[in-house]
């Protein structure tokens, strides 16, 4: 019988590079994007036949820099090597200056059903300082459009912690979005990543990054006000309206089993987690020989594997019940963890009652301390 399982698509390239990110992707590449699919639907053949679907997500990098036919012809290879469950979830990450009316109908024409774009902030000046191409105004436009096309389940990713975006800015942003038609959000607080211009800016003072009270002030401001509006948060960074969360990321913080696709992508199947080279030449020469492009591969001991299914469910809000994790690794939860949940029970950042566990508003802030102890 064949496996079911998450798909995740990697498209590695955008327009331009914005300056906090340190995604795997590549500008002024849009001649050799045909060549990438041609290597992405080979290596889908090298999985024919194997598993079924019941979620697909196109992550980069912006898939929706991808022209229409460019991604018809990477939904017809799934299709052709991959059995698509009827009730499939198929995401797609977008960023508003790329989406067109002919792209948004070929997704939908393709069963795509849940559309996410990425907006950061509705301040311009935010936008600019962030290297962003947009503004606020297209990102009313692109939303509308959208709509208008029929979509439903539609997101926005927002970021915060940007020095230039302060409490004002913070508040502006989720008064607007709130009054977008979108049931979803990924609020992600500014990391700042190696390499990147909002690095340099700090280690050359230009840029002075929030200390930990106000990034948390703020992280709590966003989890009050968007409850307030309805949206409920089901995991650190992500709020939904309604059945929309999303199937996909789910199976990664539920360990369940997916397979990446493309540059860099990761995997995670049964016991095994891999990764594709994250270089295109070396990408491309794998499959030339007809091998799989996986750059490296590691066998998760049983313990390593509970371990990592009690610090990825923690992330979501509702934890995990215990019965799951007893049933999955044969262990007496409670049991074997007895000392540390007793300790961090009581410094308050778990609780638990007869069925679950989960992080407090405390623990979801401090978590850390209880997944040390924990390994
Ligand atoms: C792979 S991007 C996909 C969306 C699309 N490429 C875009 O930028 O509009 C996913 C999201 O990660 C978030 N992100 C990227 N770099 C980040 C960083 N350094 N810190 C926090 N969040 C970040 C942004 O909110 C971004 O929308
Ligand atoms: S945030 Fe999105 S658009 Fe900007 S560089 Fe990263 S992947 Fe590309």
């Amino acid at each position: 019988m064949k496996e079911r399982i998450g798909l995740y698509n990697h498209i590695p390239f955008c327009q331009k590079k914005c300056h906090y990110c340190d995604f795997l992707t590549f500008v002024d590449m849009e001649d050799k994007m045909d060549e990438y699919i041609d290597y992405l639907v080979k290596e889908m053949a090298l999985y024919h036949g194997r598993y079924q679907l019941d979620t697909i997500y196109f992550g980069g990098g912006t898939p929706s820099y991808l022209a229409a036919e460019q991604m018809a012809k990477i939904m017809e290879s799934i299709s052709k090597h991959f059995e698509i469950l009827p009730d499939c979830e198929i995401s797609i990450e977008m960023n508003p200056e790329s989406v067109t009316k002919e792209k948004v109908e070929t997704y939908l024409k393709y069963g795509f059903n849940r559309f996410s774009m990425g907006v950061q902030s509705f301040d311009n000046a935010t936008l600019r300082m962030m290297g962003r191409l947009h503004d606020r105004q297209k990102v009313y436009e692109k939303v509308a459009l959208l709509k208008e096309l029929g979509v439903e389940k539609l997101g926005i990713d927002l970021m915060f912690g940007n020095p230039k975006q302060d409490m004002a800015v913070l508040k502006h942003d989720i008064e607007l979005a709130m009054q977008l038609p979108i049931n979803h959000i990924s609020y992600y607080s500014l990391m700042i990543k190696e390499n990147t211009p909002f690095q340099r800016w700090v280690l050359t003072g230009q840029m002075r990054v929030l200390d930990d009270e106000i990034e948390r002030k703020m992280y709590h401001y966003i989890q009050s006000e968007l409850a307030k509006h309805g949206f409920h948060q089901y995991e650190i960074s992500n709020f939904a309206k309604g059945e929309v969360e999303s199937r996909h990321n789910k199976k990664y913080w539920q360990l369940e089993n997916y397979l990446g696709l493309g540059l860099g992508a990761s995997s995670n199947i049964d016991l095994v987690r891999f990764v594709n080279h994250r270089r295109f030449a070396d990408y491309y020469g794998m499959i030339d020989q007809g091998k799989f492009p996986i750059q490296i591969s590691e066998r998760l001991s049983v313990e390593d594997r509970e371990k990592e299914y009690i610090m990825l469910n923690l992330r979501l809000l509702e934890g995990f019940a215990f019965q799951a994790i007893n049933q999955r690794f044969q262990i007496n939860f409670l049991e074997k963890y007895q000392d540390v949940l007793t300790k961090h029970k009581k410094l308050g950042l778990i609780d638990y009652d007869h069925e679950r566990i989960w992080f407090t508003e405390k623990g979801l802030d401090m978590g850390n301390q209880f997944y040390l102890d924990i390994i």
